[in-house]
């Protein structure tokens, strides 16, 4: 579905994405690991058109959109969710939900029927429900939880019902177990929307995703389906040893 070639981003000296190529299959999950500054939320903010890369390409779904706006992407089917909260934090749960599904509809205003007003209504309504959110729809987002912020964050994402949904660390600061159910709803949307995922608990990666990419220093060392990168050597020095020697 998503495809980069050589996908190379700096900062100055510093190459924070350098030659990545990347396959993202439809209707899976894939995710992407590595170190904290590895790369992976550059490689998201070039995929999704925040940044624009120095070199390479990217082609979603065989077009090539390399340094397409983020509005547009999102037209083609790309949503995604920051590693910050990203709520209107004024409006209420159902009403975030409403915008985003929103967003989506063209604005003819003229052409504005009674189905166009309610579908809407009807998507935030679903996605409620989905993400456990019900019980919230008449808060206002800035009062919830952390964790159940970044949740209504990734129903905002898939109020515009997208194609590819690309969410960078949706479960950060939240305790394991919130951490562990958040993944397994996250795993319960993939087949109708194909996922990429960046997430740092590295035993729940191994244990939703179809396959998993490694990223340090900018580079890809390592990809597969988690069995095989959980016994990569270079992964273990690189991510998983070290992760260890800190617990
Ligand atoms: N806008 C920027 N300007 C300069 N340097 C940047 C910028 N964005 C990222 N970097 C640097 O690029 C490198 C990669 O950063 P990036 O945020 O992509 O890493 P990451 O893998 O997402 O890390 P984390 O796990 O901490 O979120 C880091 O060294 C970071 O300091
Ligand atoms: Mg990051």
């Amino acid at each position: 579905m998503l495809e980069t070639h050589g996908l190379t981003k700096a900062f100055g000296a510093l190459a924070a994405v350098d030659q990545i190529d990347l396959e993202v299959p439809r209707g899976q999950l894939t995710s992407i690991i590595g170190p904290n500054g590895a790369g992976k939320s550059t490689l998201f903010n070039l995929i999704s058109g925040q940044l624009q890369p120095d070199q390479g390409e990217i082609r979603f779904e065989g077009e090539p959109i390399t340094g397409r706006p983020p509005y547009e992407l999102l037209k083609k089917g790309i949503a995604r969710s920051f590693q910050i909260t990203n709520l209107f934090g004024g409006l209420t749960v159902a009403e975030n939900l409403r915008l985003a599904a929103q967003a989506k509809t063209p604005r003819r205003w003229f052409l504005t029927s009674l189905d166009r007003l309610e579908k809407p209504l009807k998507i935030a309504a679903e996605l409620l429900d989905r993400f456990e959110l019900a019980h919230l729809a008449a808060e206002e987002a800035r009062h919830l939880s952390h964790g159940d912020q970044r949740r209504l964050e990734i129903a905002v994402c898939m109020a515009s019902r997208p194609k590819l949904l690309m969410l960078d660390e949706p479960t950060q600061g939240m305790a394991r177990e919130e951490t562990k159910k958040t993944d397994e709803l996250i795993r319960k949307l993939v087949g109708a929307v194909t996922v990429l995922l960046i997430e740092h608990d590295i035993e729940l990666v191994m244990s939703i995703s179809d396959k998993v990419v490694v990223m340090h220093q900018g580079r890809k060392i390592a990809e597969g389906v988690p069995e095989t990168v959980r016994r990569n050597p270079e992964v273990q020095d690189a991510y998983l040893g070290r992760m260890s020697d800190d617990a």
